[in-house]
C-alpha cells in the first residue's frame, strides 16, 4: 500500500492520482487515459497541477468547522488539518461523483449504484442527532467513509421507506441531515422557511423537509447530485463555485479574497444554457437580498454536471435569513463596490446589470415581482408551519425584516 499516493476516482473510474510530498504539498496529476476532467479549475489539458491549484478542489471537499475537524482528529487519530490523510480515510462518499482509493482498490464504475442502507429506529436517530458533535459524520461507524463540506453540523444519509438509514459499506447516501437540537434548532427552522418561502415563489430550490425524532428536530435535504428511481442511485457530479474557480475555502466570502459577481457570471457563460443559468442566478442573487442571507458565498452556489462537458447552476441551497443572528448587513459580494446592504438602491442594480449585460428593465420586472410575493409566500408559509406545530419564533422575527419597507428597485 502506497501510503503517498491515493487513485482519484470519478464515478469510480481512475482519473488521477493525487499525492503528498514530504513537506506536506500536494500534487495532482490526470492519468493518460483520463477523459473526464474533476473541476474546471483542473483542466485535463493541463494534466499534472502543484499544490497551489490541488487544494481548492480536494480540500474544498472537507468540513471547515474547527471543532468538526479537531473531534474527527482525535477519533481517527490522524492530523485533521491534514487533507490527504482525511480524503484518504474519509473519502468515498464526496460531493459530487469523486472519490478517493489505495492504488490497488479494486475497480468498480458505476453511473448508476444500488441503494443498500439499514433504517435506524426514531430512537437511535434522535441519540445520533445529539451524538453527532462528537461523532461527526458517523465516523465511529464502522465502513462509513462519507463526508460533506461546510461549517455546519450535518451527515449524509439514504431514506428507506421514508425512514432514515445508513447505507452499508462501499453504498452511497442521497439526503443531507442537518441536526435541530438546543440552540440548533433555531437555525434550521430559519433556513427550513426560507427554502419553502424560495420554492413557494418558484425558484429553482432543493425541496427540504423538516422532520422529528421523538422530540429533536432535523431538517432533510434530498441530494441534487443523486437521484434515486425504485432502489437505485443515479449519480451526478458537481463542485461549488471556489472550487470551480480555484478558491480555496476560506477564501468563500469576497472580503477574504474570494470570487465576486464577476467571476460567477463569467462561469455561468459556460452552462449548458447560459441564458437559462443566468435568470435563475438573477433570482438567486435577489432572493437572497429580499430574505437577509449574507452567507451566499461562492461555496454556496454550485454546478452540477449532466455529463463530462455539460453542467447547470445546481439549485439553490444553504439559504436562511443571517440578519437575525447578528448585526452584519455586509453581504457575501459585492453590489456595485458595496458590501452593505442597507446601501443598496436602484442605482446599485442597475450597476451590476449594466456590467454583466443583463438587461435592467427585466431585472426590475423580476425583483418588483419577487419583492411584492416575497410576504405573501411567508405569511402563508408560516401559517402553515404554525399549524403543524412548528416553534415559529425565529420565523416572526424573519417576518419582521421582510416587511421592512426597504429601497424599490426603479
Ligand atoms: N441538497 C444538496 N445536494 C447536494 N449537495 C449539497 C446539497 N446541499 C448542500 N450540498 C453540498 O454540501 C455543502 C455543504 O452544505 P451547506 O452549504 O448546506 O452546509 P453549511 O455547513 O451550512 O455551509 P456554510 O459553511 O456555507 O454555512 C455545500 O457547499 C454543497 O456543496
Ligand atoms: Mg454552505
Amino acid at each position: 500500500m502506497h501510503k503517498d499516493k491515493l487513485s482519484v476516482r470519478l464515478f469510480g473510474k481512475p482519473v488521477g492520482i493525487l499525492e503528498r510530498n514530504q513537506k506536506e504539498k500536494l500534487h495532482f496529476h490526470y492519468l493518460e487515459n483520463a477523459e473526464e476532467a474533476l473541476s474546471l479549475s483542473l483542466p485535463l489539458k493541463e494534466k499534472s497541477f502543484d499544490h497551489a491549484h490541488t487544494l481548492p478542489f480536494f480540500a474544498g471537499l472537507l468540513p471547515e468547522n474547527t471543532q468538526t475537524l479537531n473531534t474527527i482528529g482525535k477519533v481517527l487519530g490522524t492530523d485533521p488539518y491534514n487533507a490527504f490523510d482525511l480524503l484518504s480515510m474519509m473519502g468515498f462518499d464526496c460531493q459530487g461523483a469523486v472519490s478517493f482509493h489505495v492504488l490497488t482498490e479494486e475497480i468498480q464504475t458505476y453511473e448508476h449504484t444500488p441503494l443498500k442502507a439499514n433504517v435506524i429506529s426514531e430512537s437511535e436517530l434522535e441519540n445520533h442527532l445529539h451524538q453527532l458533535r462528537l461523532d461527526p459524520f458517523f465516523i465511529r461507524k464502522e465502513g462509513f467513509r462519507a463526508i460533506l463540506s461546510g461549517v455546519h453540523e450535518k451527515v449524509p444519509v439514504c431514506l428507506i421507506d421514508n425512514q432514515i438509514a445508513i447505507p452499508e459499506k462501499g453504498h452511497f447516501t442521497t439526503h443531507i441531515l442537518k441536526p435541530g437540537y438546543a440552540s440548533l434548532e433555531n437555525k434550521i427552522i430559519n433556513e427550513y422557511f426560507c427554502l419553502r418561502i424560495a420554492k413557494r415563489l418558484g425558484l429553482h430550490v432543493v425541496d427540504v423537509e423538516l422532520r422529528h425524532a421523538n422530540k429533536t428536530c432535523y431538517l432533510l435535504i434530498p441530494r441534487y447530485d443523486r437521484e434515486v428511481q425504485d432502489k437505485t442511485i443515479k449519480h451526478y457530479h458537481q463542485e461549488d463555485f471556489c472550487q470551480a474557480l480555484g478558491y480555496e475555502s476560506p477564501e468563500k466570502f469576497q472580503k477574504n479574497g474570494g470570487p465576486g459577481y464577476k467571476s460567477c457570471f463569467v462561469l455561468l457563460q459556460k452552462t449548458n444554457i447560459p441564458a437559462v443559468d443566468r435568470n435563475h442566478f438573477i433570482k438567486m442573487i435577489i432572493f437572497n437580498y429580499l430574505i437577509g442571507n449574507m452567507n451566499a458565498h461562492a461555496k454556496n452556489i454550485s454546478l452540477r454536471y449532466l455529463t463530462p462537458k455539460h453542467f447547470q447552476l445546481a439549485p439553490m441551497y444553504d439559504i436562511y435569513c443571517s440578519l437575525i443572528d447578528n448585526n452584519c448587513f455586509d453581504m457575501a459580494m459585492k453590489l456595485a463596490g458595496v458590501y452593505d446592504r442597507n446601501q443598496i438602491s436602484s442605482l446599485h442594480w442597475k450597476f451590476l446589470c449594466d456590467k454583466r449585460g443583463y438587461s435592467f428593465s427585466a431585472f426590475k420586472n423580476i425583483f418588483q415581482e419577487l419583492s411584492e410575493s416575497i410576504v405573501y409566500a411567508a405569511k402563508a408559509e408560516r401559517l402553515l408551519m404554525k399549524e403543524q406545530n412548528i416553534n415559529i419564533e425565529v420565523v416572526d422575527k424573519i417576518m419582521k425584516i421582510l416587511q421592512k419597507k426597504r429601497g424599490d428597485c426603479r
